[in-house]
């Protein structure tokens, strides 16, 4: 299995699980919203198992989390939220949303410095529930009356962050991960020696400003 973060390509084919396991359905805009606005959050599970005939067989997704970050939190603070969640039945129970949902959470924290993770799960979903509550620690916020379509209420839930942004932040003054990819493993020889961060031009600096805001009107 290949647990990996969602590229705009696989985006038809998480649409096509999410149709097969959830009520609640999206426009393919919607996926492209979040791909592009917040790549690092979503993530799918591939089954790879059965090596693909031919360059053009689509990738076999079996379980997705689409996550983004609250554009407006009515709190204030800034926070991800789960917009949706599934894996395919004869994939289920094999610790695959609970990987995909640790993966998001993770980046919400470091990448966005998220300081907790909100959604809403139906009151009769006792899969879902277990897996929030029981495996990933979250919280019942309030009942929200007739959330869904049908008339169904909600459990808004969230689950604090805090301890994920700390290690995050551990781990970037340690100078993990800044260009130190396979010092862990190397051992033998690597010494007391740091990693030294160096400063790199990004945006305006190199010019895109200039690129994606030449005023094409008039004249
Ligand atoms: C809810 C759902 C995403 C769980 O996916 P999954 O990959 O099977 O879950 P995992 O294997 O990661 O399970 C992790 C934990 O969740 C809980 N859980 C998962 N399925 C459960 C079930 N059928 N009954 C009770 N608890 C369950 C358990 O606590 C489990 O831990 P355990 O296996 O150590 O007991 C899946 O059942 C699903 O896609 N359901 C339909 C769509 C849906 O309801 N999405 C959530 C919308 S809010």
């Amino acid at each position: 299995m290949d647990v990996r973060m969602m590229k705009p390509s696989d985006i038809p084919h998480v649409q096509l699980a999410n149709i097969t396991n959830l009520p609640e359905n999206y426009f393919l805009k919607y996926y492209l919203y979040h791909a592009m606005s917040w790549p690092q959050l979503s993530y799918v599970a591939v089954d790879v198992s059965r090596p693909p005939k031919s360059p053009y067989d689509p990738p076999k997704i079996v379980g997705y989390v689409l996550a983004k970050m609250e554009e407006d939190p009515a709190d204030g603070v800034p926070h991800g939220h789960i917009t949706s969640l599934s894996v395919m039945r004869t994939h289920r129970r094999l610790g695959l949303a609970e990987k995909l949902m640790r993966l998001s959470q993770r980046a919400m924290a470091e990448s966005y410095t998220s300081s907790y993770v909100s959604l809403h799960v139906r009151v009769s979903n006792t899969a879902a529930l277990h897996l929030y509550r029981d495996t990933l620690g979250f919280k019942v916020e309030r009942i929200e009356p007739k959330y869904y379509a049908d008339g169904e209420d909600a459990y808004a839930m969230k689950a604090d962050l805090s301890e994920l942004r700390v290690l995050s932040q551990e781990s970037e003054d340690e100078g993990e991960g800044v260009g130190s990819a396979g010092k862990a493993g190397e051992g033998e020889g690597g010494g007391e020696k740091k990693e030294r961060k160096r400063k790199v031009k990004l945006g305006r600096g190199l010019g895109v400003g200039e690129l994606v805001e030449r005023n094409e009107s008039g004249k």
